[in-house]
């Protein structure tokens, strides 16, 4: 039987606040109508950092906040959709700065849902003897990957990083994962290879659906309305499944975190599975969209409140097009 416990968390958001007024002042939008249709007020934008140190940051304060030394970590797993290299793999970067010195290294990219594979992974890994101690780390730079010219799509976005230490629970944990690449061009961010310099090359052909002109192919493409959509049904059938998985009732869970992408999303969600809005954590007010960072970031800020024996239910949806779920008890 699998189970993970959370044995520390941490979080790190860069300085730079991003709040609905400044947008009005790039773009044809304001406070009102972001607010009223995301739930969002402001995020943060990292102007100079990159992803990988933000990582570390976090990470460092769950190792910190855990009370294990860097050296018990086993494995590293870093969920981006942003990273700052090709390669090596974030989780090789942040496994550096950490320390942690004895520790396998590896990248997880389902965008959005990115944590919850990534905490799914590790719990598999945890079945496992040679593995106790897990680092999952969540960061996102996304500044530099959205169109700061397209009202619908950057209002959404913001940067920062949240990590967690897992370990081995008795308890059990059930989860529930799901992608559906038929709609991988509801959401993607191409590679942009206008650099490469092979004579051979020619520009390759791009997804059907593409929303943008061509001139700004290598930032993020999202059909809002499409993912919208997807998002209020993902979320509802991926609880219903991981709860059935469990043998569990909505009633059964104490606390819901959901991916942090519209306040909109979150509420339908909430309506349609009748669940008690004060057992569901929302923080998108103040952070916006962090990609496989929100989820995370809900952990570390609830931090104490997190207490022994809590059934949590995680759920989450983002590009691929990606869901998933995981109920575990801490
Ligand atoms: O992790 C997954 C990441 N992605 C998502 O979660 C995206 C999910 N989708 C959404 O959250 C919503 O679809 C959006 C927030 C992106 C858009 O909200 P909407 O209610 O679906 O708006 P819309 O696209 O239907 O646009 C309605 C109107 C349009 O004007 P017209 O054509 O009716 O004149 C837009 O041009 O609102 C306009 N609009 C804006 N107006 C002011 C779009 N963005 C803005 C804006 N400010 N920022």
């Amino acid at each position: 039987m699998r189970g993970i416990k959370i044995i520390g968390t941490g979080m790190y958001m860069p300085d730079t606040v991003a709040s609905n007024d400044w947008f009005s002042t790039i773009l044809d939008t304001n406070d009102e109508w972001i607010y009223s249709r995301t739930g969002i007020r402001e995020r943060r934008i990292s102007e100079t950092e990159p992803n990988w140190s933000m990582s570390s940051k976090a990470a460092k304060a769950a190792v910190e906040n855990s009370g294990i030394d860097p050296s018990e970590i086993d494995l590293v797993l870093a969920a981006t959709c942003s990273p700052d290299y090709f390669y090596p793999a974030m989780s090789c970067i942040v496994q550096q700065q950490v320390g942690a010195v004895n520790a396998a290294a590896f990248d997880i990219n389902s965008a959005c849902t990115g944590f919850i594979n990534a905490l799914d992974t590790a719990s598999r890994f945890l079945q496992d003897d040679d593995y106790r101690n897990i680092l999952i780390v969540a960061g996102e730079r996304l500044a530099p990957h959205c169109d700061y010219t397209d009202r619908t799509a950057s209002i959404l976005f913001g940067d920062g990083a949240a990590a967690a230490v897992v370990t081995k629970n008795s308890k059990p944990m059930y989860s529930y994962l799901s992608a559906k690449g038929d709609y991988f061009n509801a959401l993607y961010c191409k590679v942009d290879q206008s650099r490469a310099n092979c004579p051979l090359l020619k520009p390759d052909s791009l997804p059907e659906g593409i929303i943008n002109t061509e001139a700004k192919t290598h930032f993020m493409q999202m059909n809002g309305k499409a993912v919208y959509k997807f998002a209020v049904d993902a979320m509802e059938t991926a609880v219903n499944k991981v709860l059935a998985k469990a043998g569990l009732t909505t009633a059964d869970i104490d606390l819901y975190i959901p991916h942090q992408a519209n306040s909109r999303i979150i509420e339908s969600a909430v309506k349609n599975l009748k669940l008690p809005p004060e057992k569901v954590y929302v923080n998108v007010e103040k952070h916006g969209n962090t990609s496989s960072a929100c989820i995370p970031t809900c952990l570390a800020e609830l931090g104490d409140k997190i207490k022994e024996g809590m059934r949590i239910c995680l759920v989450g949806f983002g590009a691929g097009l990606t869901s998933g779920a995981i109920v575990f008890t801490q």
